[in-house]
Parts: C-alpha cells; sequence; structure tokens
C-alpha cells in the first residue's frame, strides 16, 4: 500500500471544492484562517474567479436567454383566451327557437283589441269577452276566427243577420248590434293587419285567458290541444304557412274531431 502523502490529499480536495463552487467549505482557507487571518483572505477570493471560466452557453441556450420574453402585461390578456373561446363558441352556436305558443303571441297581439274591449275583456266601445260571454257567441273557436277575420260590416254586407251561434244563450249577436259600432276587420284579405296565426293566436288568449275557458275542461281540453296550446299543429302550420283558414279543414281532415272550415268570407256559425 502506498502512502499518500497529505499535502497531495489537501490539494486535491481543495480543487474539488472549487471545481463544485464551494469555496468556503474548503479545508485550505480553514487552515489559512487558523494561522493568518488578515493576511491570505484577500489572496483566496483571487483565486475563486478561476471556475467561472466555464465554456460559453451553447447556442441553443443563448436563444432561450435572448429570445423576447412575453410581456407580463399580455398575460393576462393570454389568460382570458379560453374564456373568448368560450364567447365565440356560444356565439356560433344557432339560439334555440324560443317556444311562443299561441296564448303568450295572443296576449301580445291583444293590445290592439284592448282600447275597444278593455284590458281584461269587460268591454267598452266593444263587446264584451270576458266571463265565459265570448263562449258562448263562439261555442266553436272556428266561428269566432271567421267572424275576428271578416269583421261586422262584411258580415252586414252579405246580408247575414247573425254572427256565431245562431241559438245563443241570451240571444243569438247581430253585426252591428252591440252599440251600432262595427268590429273592425282584421284578416289580410278583408284588409285588416293581421296574418291568420295572429288571429289564431289572439282568439286563443280571449278564450282561454279572458274568457275562463279551462284546459283542464274536458268541454275544452280537445279545442285547447288542437287550437291554442304550444304543440298546437294547427297554429305551427298557420305560422308556417302550410295551411290557412280557406284549406285549414281539408289540410286537417285527418283529426278526431275535424275543424269546421275557418274561411276568410263571412258565413253563419254554428251550434255546439
Ligand atoms: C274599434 C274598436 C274595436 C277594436 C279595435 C276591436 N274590436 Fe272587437 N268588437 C268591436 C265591436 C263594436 C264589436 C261588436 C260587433 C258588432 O256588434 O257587430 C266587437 C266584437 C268582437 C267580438 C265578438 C264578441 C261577441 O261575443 O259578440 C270579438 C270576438 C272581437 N270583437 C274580437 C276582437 C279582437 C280579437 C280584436 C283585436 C284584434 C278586436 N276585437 C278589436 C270593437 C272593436
Amino acid at each position: 500500500m502506498t502512502e499518500i502523502p497529505e499535502h497531495l490529499l489537501n490539494r486535491s480536495k481543495a480543487r474539488r471544492d472549487a471545481a463544485s463552487g464551494d469555496g468556503a467549505s474548503s479545508a485550505t482557507p480553514a487552515v489559512a484562517a487558523s494561522s493568518t487571518p488578515a493576511a491570505t483572505t484577500p489572496a483566496k477570493p483571487a483565486e475563486a474567479p478561476k471556475p467561472k471560466a466555464v465554456e460559453p452557453d451553447p447556442a441553443y441556450v443563448v436563444a432561450a436567454k435572448t429570445r423576447r420574453k412575453i410581456p407580463f402585461w399580455a398575460m393576462s390578456a393570454l389568460s382570458l383566451l379560453p374564456l373568448w373561446a368560450g364567447v365565440y363558441l356560444l356565439a356560433l352556436t344557432p339560439e334555440d327557437k324560443v317556444v311562443e305558443g299561441p296564448l303568450s303571441l295572443g296576449t301580445a297581439v291583444y293590445s290592439g283589441c284592448a282600447g275597444c274591449h278593455g284590458a281584461d275583456g269587460a268591454g267598452g266601445a266593444g263587446q264584451v269577452l270576458y266571463q265565459g260571454e265570448t263562449l258562448k257567441t263562439f261555442p266553436h273557436i272556428e266561428d269566432m276566427l271567421n267572424f275576428v277575420y271578416t269583421g261586422s260590416q262584411k258580415y252586414v254586407a252579405a246580408g247575414l243577420a247573425t254572427y256565431g251561434d245562431p241559438n245563443r244563450e241570451g240571444g243569438a249577436h247581430k253585426p252591428l248590434g252591440y252599440n251600432g259600432n262595427p268590429m273592425p276587420m282584421q284578416g289580410e284579405k278583408a284588409g285588416g293587419g293581421l296574418s291568420e296565426y295572429q288571429i289564431l293566436a289572439v282568439a286563443c288568449h280571449i278564450r282561454y285567458d279572458l274568457a275562463g275557458a279551462d284546459p283542464e275542461d274536458e268541454k275544452w281540453a280537445t279545442e285547447y290541444e288542437t287550437w291554442c296550446s304550444p304543440e298546437s299543429e294547427i297554429f305551427k302550420a298557420l305560422q308556417s304557412g302550410a295551411t290557412s283558414f280557406d284549406t285549414i279543414a281539408k289540410d286537417f281532415a285527418m283529426l278526431e274531431e275535424k275543424p269546421i272550415a275557418v274561411g276568410t268570407e263571412p258565413r253563419l256559425g254554428s251550434s255546439k
């Protein structure tokens, strides 16, 4: 076994320490400190820079270090990107078509009738509609649609003495029989401003919201389902133009309760 001299061991340790950059813990300064504190201290740090003469950074490290960084203020904007993407996607998704049934549409249309008939249908310049009155005049909604479409004057012109149920409880209603004033025509072909689906909607509103017909009542359940519910095929077909007051009886002849021809010309009404 060869004996390695002490000074060689010390030197290799000092080199190792210096190479690892940990000069402070090296044994040499400890020895130096114990012998000549002030004199050797300045000499030691002079050796320290040696290991700093390391090879230059490889090109890719230089590139990474010198590359322009994302400015800090941009981070807030960038962090909002996912949210922005979400909003963008939402905007692209087609809006769910709002289901507007006859009753809600009819409520809006009725604002054009309320001036004469009263907001609740109590009447005024126009006939009383609430508390079942409309239902007595028109046990069939088809006859009501026809009358609202054409108006009183067409009935008079056609020589019809009554409108609605001729056997109405309390007497059949006569055109111009209320206060001598006409119910103005509403349908487009008659010169009014309402589409057929709007006339159906307002008739539904009058019957089910004002006059008191109850969709749950056996007496009205079928009519409600067929004409006035949000699922009403007739309402949808009128809206899309697939049917019309003139063709409704034919187009919906397959229904269990076959519709009466509504028509756009004045005609006599029917009893239940
Ligand atoms: C300018 C006033 C006026 C306006 C507006 C008006 N009406 Fe009338 N309405 C009348 C008059 C008057 C009568 C009575 C008709 C008659 O005697 O010939 C009447 C009768 C009716 C009747 C028959 C009621 C019954 O039992 O005899 C219905 C249904 C009706 N109107 C619905 C409507 C609807 C729906 C609107 C709106 C789209 C409307 N009216 C707008 C004046 C009006």
